[in-house]
């Protein structure tokens, strides 16, 4: 039983690119000459009415329109989809509404219009400053249209902006990455988002992955001297990837990873909801564009629901609480799982003894820096008894002798 229903949060989905990148594995589509933009926002304003129900007698704290690319899409759509979400649902009246927005799709002006629609929080997917980098990234901007596309922004009134940037991207050395770094504290926004490329499967990246990547150990001092210099610049680190100003910090994706719940509106888009006794549920949108519109055109969604058991409640819970440095409180776990403390105890108390994680007062655990370190092994730790993916994981935990005994 949950004594209290967690904050509620909204993701909605735009899925449509100018192209696809090849290092990316999100729901994305290439829009092609003529994308059913129309088409698609409609569809969409059907799906949040039927959101609507799950979300009744509850209020919506964030909204996230994500992608693919949202900036593709118009101001009208935007406020459409804002104005939609605002008649069907009890929106918070200080929400907090992120538009993720990629460069090479911002014009002069659009910016404005945007913040007028009602996004308060702007997320620019800048990943490089480096017109080399970009072009090898294959992305459809360089560095000027980044600075444009923030300068406008600005201009528009956008105290929030949040800037994406990555690292351990080909040919990169320490000094090209810290000079991403530098750039993209110069533009001094509230938030930046510090991520090492990963080689998703069925990325272009994957199957002929760039010969000059930075190996493992120039991957981690890159990783280390950019969280030094934007700690230093006063960005707090507050996620494994997340920096930002103290009052700046993603309240959507802070409910994410304090396992609040979710709607999910859009293409391919992933739900979350606990019910009055407790139940956790999860669910998704039909993935592909095409499928997802004409199921919403005849009559409604095929939508796989999943209930969660206790021991997969008490494993999400601590794959998404692990990656916040600030870690959590007993109290806190078992509000949001309705489990007792002593249902990850043991498990605790293990990485506590080998060193991945640190407890104090109130019930308060975080995890150490070898445990950020060494992240996927510590949330493993935390699977189901009955995976056998555990046994076999601790089994190679020590004999790499990667973890002190
Ligand atoms: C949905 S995209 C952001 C918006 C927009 N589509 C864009 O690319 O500008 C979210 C962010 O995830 C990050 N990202 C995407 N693929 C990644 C990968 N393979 N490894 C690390 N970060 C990745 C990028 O920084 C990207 O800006
Ligand atoms: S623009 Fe963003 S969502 Fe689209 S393919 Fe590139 S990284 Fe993925």
């Amino acid at each position: 039983m949950i004594d209290d229903l967690p904050p509620l949060s909204l993701y909605v989905h735009l899925p449509y690119c100018i192209r696809k990148c090849p290092y990316c594995d999100f729901n994305s589509h290439k829009a092609g000459d003529a994308p059913p933009l129309d088409r698609y926002i409609k569809a969409l304003l059907t799906d949040l009415r039927g959101e609507a129900d799950r979300a009744t007698g509850r209020t919506i704290s964030t909204v996230f329109i994500g992608g693919g690319t949202p900036s593709l899409f118009s101001g009208a759509a935007i406020d459409a989809i804002i104005s939609g979400i605002d008649s069907c649902m009890a929106l918070a009246a200080d929400a907090e509404i992120t538009m993720e927005a990629n460069p090479g799709t911002v014009e002069r002006g659009d910016a404005a219009v945007y913040r007028r629609a009602g996004v308060n929080r702007l997320s620019l997917g800048a990943q490089s400053f480096d017109a080399g980098t970009l072009s090898r990234l294959g992305r459809i901007h360089g560095p000027q249209e980044i600075l444009s596309a923030y300068r406008d922004a600005r201009d528009a009134g956008f105290d929030n902006i949040n800037v994406d940037i990555m690292f351990a991207l080909p040919g990169q050395d320490l000094r090209a990455s810290l000079r991403d770094v530098e750039r993209a504290i110069a533009l001094e926004p509230q938030h930046i988002s510090y991520y090492q490329l990963t080689l998703e499967p069925n990325t272009v990246f994957h199957s002929a992955p760039p010969g000059d990547l930075p190996d493992e150990e120039l991957c981690w001092s890159i990783q280390q001297a950019g969280h030094d210099r934007l700690r230093q610049a006063g960005y707090e680190q507050y996620e494994i990837s997340a920096f930002s100003r103290p009052e700046n910090r993603c309240a959507h994706n802070l409910n994410y990873w304090q396992f609040g719940d979710y709607l999910a509106a859009g293409a391919g888009a992933h739900g979350k909801i606990t019910d009055s006794a407790g139940r956790v549920r999860r669910y998704q949108k039909p993935a592909h564009p095409l499928t997802y519109m004409e199921q919403s055109e005849t009559g409604g969604f095929e939508i796989p629901q999943k209930g969660l058991a206790d021991e997969d409640i008490a494993f999400e819970y601590m794959l998404n609480i692990l990656r916040l440095p600030g870690g959590f409180s007993e109290k806190a776990f078992s509000q949001r799982t309705g489990l007792p403390p002593s249902a990850i105890g043991a498990e605790l108390q293990r990485a506590q003894s080998d060193g991945l994680m640190q407890s104090g007062n109130g019930g308060r655990w975080w995890p150490t820096g070898l445990g950020l370190r060494f992240l996927n092994d510590l949330q493993a730790r935390f699977l189901p008894e009955k995976c056998p993916a555990k046994a076999e994981i601790d089994q190679e935990l020590s004999k790499s002798g990667a973890l002190p005994d």
